[in-house]
């Protein structure tokens, strides 16, 4: 996608510099473009858990260059135990987004068959990871740009989408998921709008999707959390396309904390709810999204909020002292509420049947 106008990605090893990844430091925008250096499995772990980068699919190809850079660090003396250490820390890192471990996990697997050339083999291996979520996001485009033209085509004004947190390009390589249909959808030149959630408490919405939608042109507002519900109810939401962290067997969703509450006001206003689902962010492990582990951050996070004055990034208090603050920063969507699930090979209704049904491969034969 482009910044200023010029092609980006959001993760890429430095020119000239192979013990160097960059990042931009998600932290910074929409105020400042900040790019960071990563120059080691630390930096990577303190740069996923902090919220330097986010999303889950960006969380995976930054856990894979964080495995890449271990084995840089130590090229005389390759030791698998370290690199498994390693990618479990990585793990912790964050708990929900089930792309890190599968990331984690692929680059494992590839350092215990090799014999030599382990520097190359997960350089390889980290760029692939980026190159295929590039195209995994693609494609979720190319099939979520149908659910809007049919839209389109029933209606004369703009297709009025909502989304909530940041499920773009900021969340992944590039394209982003719930973004990449309504970018597909310009190019189309389908006249579009998006209701942007702010979502507290990090407000991703505010400064993250509102500021890409911005620099690709596209029309949006930006509305506080609460006013989803109001807006279905005045016909002013057409389509709900939101991302997903983790998305269970029996296509239970878990997404960014008030996800479930504009999956509740969709339902009752009749109005589709779509999630955009690369493959990586399935579990085909867990039957169902009780068992997903949702992420508890900071309290601060909800006691205070951090914005720009005079160009500085400020922090403020919003609470009483005294008043303790909790923050689960994930939820689960029932699968029932969610109408289909746009996923690199189509889009599927949410159930394990419409699950297996584009992922023939998992299914179980026993
Ligand atoms: O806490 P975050 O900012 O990492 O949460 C991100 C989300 O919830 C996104 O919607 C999700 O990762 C999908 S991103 C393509």
């Amino acid at each position: 996608m482009r910044v200023n106008g010029q092609a980006h990605r959001t993760i890429w090893l430095k020119a000239g510099e192979p013990d160097c990844v960059q990042i931009i430091d998600q932290r910074f925008l929409p105020h400042e473009l900040v790019i960071e250096d990563l120059r080691s499995v630390e930096d990577v772990i303190q740069a996923i858990a902090e919220m330097h980068v986010r999303g889950a699919p960006l969380i995976g190809a930054t856990a894979a260059w964080g495995l890449y850079l271990s084995v840089v660090q130590q090229p005389g003396d390759f030791d698998i135990g370290k690199l498994k250490q390693a990618g479990e820390r990585l793990k912790a890192a964050r708990p929900t987004a089930v792309n890190l471990a599968w990331a984690v996990d692929r680059m494992i697997a590839i350092l215990e068959l090799a014999n030599s050339d382990f520097t190359d083999l997960t350089k390889r291996e980290a760029e692939l990871i980026c190159d295929e979520d590039v195209e995994i996001c693609r494609k979720i485009g190319e099939f979520g740009l149908s659910l809007i033209s049919d839209i389109a085509k029933q209606k004369n004004g703009p297709v009025n989408i909502l989304t909530h947190c940041n499920a773009g390009w900021l969340a992944t390589v590039d394209w982003g998921t719930a973004t990449s249909p309504i970018y597909h959808a310009q190019q189309q030149g389908i006249r579009l709008h998006v209701w942007v959630d702010e979502t507290r408490p990090r407000n991703q919405g505010a400064s993250l999707t509102a500021w890409e939608l911005g620099e690709q042109g596209i029309n949006h507002t930006v509305i506080v959390d609460n006013a989803g519900g109001h807006l279905m109810q005045q016909g002013e939401v057409d389509l709900v396309i939101v991302g997903t962290d983790r998305t269970a067997r029996n296509g239970d969703v878990a997404n960014k904390i008030g996800t479930y509450l504009k999956a509740l006001a969709a339902f009752d206003n009749n109005i589709p709810f779509y999630v955009a689902l690369p493959s990586p962010t399935i579990d085909w492990t867990l039957g169902n999204g009780e068992l997903i582990p949702i992420e508890q951050r900071a309290a601060d996070e909800v006691s205070f909020i951090n914005g720009y004055l005079d160009n500085e990034q400020v922090s403020v208090r919003l609470t009483p002292g005294n008043s303790p603050a909790a923050n689960p920063a994930f939820d689960v969507t029932p699968a029932r509420l969610v109408t289909g699930l746009i996923t690199e090979r189509g889009v599927c209704e949410a159930s394990e049947e419409g699950l297996l049904g584009l992922f023939s491969e998992k299914i179980k034969h026993d």
